[in-house]
């Protein structure tokens, strides 16, 4: 759309374009960048206009939009970007998108889910104006086996562009759940289809969802789920430099998988899991409860060992922990 391209040269200038400049780098009409403008000016946009300079871009507005996104990202990146106002679910809309073929690097963006889904079967409050819901395409090319090494690095990459977008630190409750002052920021939901013949993963869907500007959560959740802007004094961030962040650093995992010591380490040093007394879900005891015990390390392909109370020593590569003294 004009007014993203728009958008997008005026915000990567530091003092005013002209609107001169702006037609000829697009090759449409001076009438044509005028109502582009005038409906980022509708959105929220500040741009202000001086007749002998052009145009200068003073505020965003914090909306989720193709352009708002692609601000931030480089123009010649590989893997469609489709961003969208409501969706059930932005994994059910990518699923559907490659199963007619969407390449490795697609990536769906919602301002709100209606259906938000998190692991085990639970939902996922996905609210509008306030998160952010994305799914990204990936096709690695591994077995079924590197399933859990996916989903650690992925949580890697999502602290970092958190780090890079806003100089602010989370940390990993295994598997891949980030954390800010020990309350839940983020969720991730890896959807995957494996080839029968060969095991090897056909496609993944990898889900991301980050609470981003929320003020309250419902009562079910509060005690466990935060905002970074609830972790930050009430401060509002832009969220599409956030979520351009994401799709920066899942495009750099892309390329470095599946070898790279960096998201082992990086995992290590964010993860709060190990050292402290868990329970381990699904693994039941006889009686119906999980299983306790103390997180002992992150082996090298991101599965956790725990020494159970039974005196038993395992490593869990799927499942989930819940973490004594964090949240239940
Ligand atoms: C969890 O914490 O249980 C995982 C939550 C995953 C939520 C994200 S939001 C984007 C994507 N679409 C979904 O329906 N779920 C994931």
């Amino acid at each position: 759309m004009l007014k993203d391209d728009v958008l997008k040269l005026i915000s990567r200038e530091k003092s005013y374009i002209s609107g001169e400049t702006i037609s000829r780098k697009l090759g449409v009409s001076r009438a044509a960048v005028n109502t582009a403008v005038k409906t980022l000016r509708e959105e929220g946009y500040g741009i202000d206009s001086s007749t002998k300079k052009g145009y200068l871009l003073i505020s965003s507005p914090d909306i989720l939009s193709k352009g708002s996104v692609s601000v931030y990202l480089p123009d010649n990146r590989s893997g469609d970007l489709l961003v969208f106002d409501s969706v059930d679910s932005t994994n059910n809309v990518l699923k559907d998108l490659a199963s007619k073929g969407a390449v490795s690097g697609t990536v769906v963006i919602a301002d709100q889910q209606t259906g938000g889904k998190g692991r085990r079967g639970r939902s996922f409050a996905s609210p509008s104006g306030a998160g952010i819901y994305l799914s990204y395409l990936f096709k690695p090319d591994s077995g079924f086996d590197k399933i859990s090494d996916l989903t650690g690095w992925t949580a890697v990459a999502v602290s970092d562009a958190i780090t890079s977008a806003y100089g602010l630190d989370s940390q990993i409750k295994w598997v891949n759940d980030l954390l800010m002052n020990r309350k839940k920021i983020c969720g991730i939901l890896t959807e995957v289809t494996v080839e029968g013949e060969s095991g090897f993963i056909d496609t993944c869907v990898i889900g991301i969802g980050v609470n981003v500007n929320e003020d309250n959560f419902p009562p079910e959740i509060s005690e466990i789920a935060t905002s970074i802007s609830m972790e930050n004094g009430g401060k509002k961030f832009v969220r599409a430099e956030l979520a351009a962040e994401i799709i920066r650093s899942m495009d750099k995992l892309a390329a470095n998988w599946p070898e790279d010591p960096y998201y082992i380490e990086r995992y290590r040093e964010l993860n709060i899991t190990t050292g402290s007394k868990i329970t381990a879900f699904p693994q039941m005891t006889e009686n119906g409860q999980g299983r306790t015990g103390k997180a002992i390390a992150i082996n090298d392909d991101f599965s956790l060992k725990v020494e159970f109370d039974d005196g038993s020593t395992e490593n869990l590569r799927s499942g989930e922990v819940s973490v004594r003294g964090l949240y239940t």
